[in-house]
């Protein structure tokens, strides 16, 4: 470097700008790298050195301005606090949490992306520009859609982490003329975006943030248990053009380029989870628009029948094929070890044993396969639904362990059900059904099942680590 501080500074911006260049390309080859299970690991480097990357970039070009202004000093003391804060945090959070607790530290996350777009946008707001003619309308603009963006993400992601961490009901708020609520917020939005283009007063931004905080908290207050995992991806999608919209504000095209990259395949993913769920993907980003209240409470829906181990022990010894299909308490439980030992003796006898996977079973996609993976379940006997609910009526004994809405018959059967539509694995239609849970409580959705009170179905009360220990001291 040289000793002008000018020519410092246009160097150190150069070196960041290609920088920032390598560490796109590098979230590019991460998310290539993330969509198969083999190059997963590879995926996960690339993102770590792409982020790497962007962090040292970004301090050389702080660190260069803050040879030539006295403020620029203070601007590196803030930026070396902030990395050694955050970083503290991110890694003591992602050391302890729980894979069950993924998907609320994720909404978690995206608040914070939320909450930073629209810290940015105010800051676009107060500092003057000096912009003038089109220009100016043109960061208004960003100012403004950067703040209503942030503040949907924000409120939203909080919502979602208090519904996921079950501090809140995961049933959905159902306020009368939601959807017109919802429309004309988005109407107002508009309105107000062209009237602060034309004279950017901050009173206009105190009431789109308030706006967009409101609408941010109805669209996923609205939307029930069951769309969750949606709920999830598309906030992944917000935080995304949240960030992007920063970008424009900082001038900063790494922002803007991750920001798409984020924006766009988090709205990918939630469209192919609509999909697999039988879900509308504009009902759900536009927080449950069109779906109406449920017709039915919760109430019981009869007599169940209880059994003990030790007859399970029996029917699983006489049985010639058996279909496990577990959920999210076989992850609470850590019953996934003797599961595998379970399905180990169990083939040793000769049963036919199969596992039968849905795909939001747990609470974060794939989360069965992975537990399944780690307990040394063979990759060959683990099935997706699809391919396994047409086999279900063959089957002699589906253990359900842990798993409530993904075999949930009303979603099936009953269109007045809250989960009504989503596809389920047909466990009802086997010989024998057990069903592995603590109690009678409803699952995640909150919708009650009428499996448990079918008449080939019986319950095995109590956690399902100790009771498959139970049945494999029997066998
Ligand atoms: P859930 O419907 O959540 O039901 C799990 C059941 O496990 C509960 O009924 C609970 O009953 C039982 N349980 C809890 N701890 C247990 C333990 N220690 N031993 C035995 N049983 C235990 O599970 P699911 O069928 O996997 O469905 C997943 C739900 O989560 C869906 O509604 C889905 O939409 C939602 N969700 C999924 C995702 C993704 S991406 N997978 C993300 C967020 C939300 P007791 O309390 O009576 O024991």
């Amino acid at each position: 470097m040289t000793g002008d501080p000018l020519s410092t500074i246009v160097l150190a911006t150069s070196v960041a700008t290609a920088a920032y260049i390598v560490a796109g390309l590098l979230f590019i080859l991460a998310l290539a790298g993330l969509s198969k299970h083999e190059t997963s690991r590879r995926g996960v480097v690339y993102g770590i050195a792409g982020m790497t990357i962007a962090l040292v970039a970004t301090v050389i070009a702080v660190g260069a301005t803050s040879t030539l202004f006295p403020q620029g000093m203070l601007g590196m003391v803030l930026l070396i606090v902030a990395v050694i804060v955050g970083g503290a945090i991110g890694l003591w959070r992602a050391r302890r949490v729980e894979m069950t607790g993924m998907p609320e530290l994720i909404a978690l996350l995206h608040s914070f992306v939320g909450l930073a777009a629209v810290l940015v946008g105010w800051n676009g707001a107060l500092y003057d520009t000096g912009l003038d003619g089109a220009l100016a309308d043109i960061h208004h603009a960003e100012v403004f859609i950067g703040v209503f963006i942030g503040a949907v993400t924000f409120t939203g992601s909080i919502v979602a982490f208090l519904k996921l961490s079950a501090r809140m009901p995961s049933k959905p708020l159902m306020l009368p003329g939601k959807n017109a609520l919802n429309i004309g917020a988005l109407i107002a939005f508009v309105a107000l975006t062209v009237w602060y283009v034309i004279t950017p007063e901050l009173w206009l931004l105190i009431v789109v943030t308030v706006l967009a905080l409101a609408l941010g908290w109805h669209l996923v207050a609205s939307i029930g248990g069951g769309d969750m995992p949606v709920v999830v991806s598309m906030l992944n999608s917000y935080s995304g053009w949240a960030a992007a919209a920063a970008g424009f504000l900082l001038n900063n095209d790494l922002l803007i380029v991750t920001g798409a990259l984020v924006g766009s395949s988090g709205a990918y993913l939630s469209y192919i989870m609509c999909k697999a769920m039988n879900r509308s993907f504009l009902s759900v980003i536009a927080g449950g628009f069109g779906i109406e209240a449920p017709t039915k409470g919760d109430e019981e829906t009869g007599e169940h029948r209880e059994i003990d181990a030790s007859s399970v022990a029996e029917m699983l010894a006489n049985a010639s094929s058996v279909v496990i299909t577990p959920g999210y308490g076989m992850a609470v439980a850590q019953a996934q070890y003797p599961v595998a030992e379970l399905t180990h003796q169990l083939r040793e006898r000769g049963v036919n044993v199969r596992f039968g996977i849905h795909p939001v079973a747990g609470r974060l996609p794939g989360h069965m396969n992975v537990l399944l993976a780690e307990a040394r379940v063979p990759y060959d006997i683990v099935l997706e639904m699809d391919e396994i609910n047409d086999e279900l009526a063959d089957t002699t004994v589906v253990l359900v362990i842990g798993a409530n809405d993904t075999v949930n018959p009303a979603a099936a059967e009953d269109p007045g059900s809250p989960i009504a539509g989503m596809p389920v694995l047909r466990v009802w239609e086997a010989e024998n059904v057990v069903v592995f849970k603590r109690s009678m409580a409803a699952g995640y959705a909150g919708v009650q099942n009428p499996l448990f009170f079918r008449e080939n179905t019986q319950m095995l009360f109590g956690d399902a680590r100790e009771k498959v220990d139970e049945i494999l001291r029997a066998l």
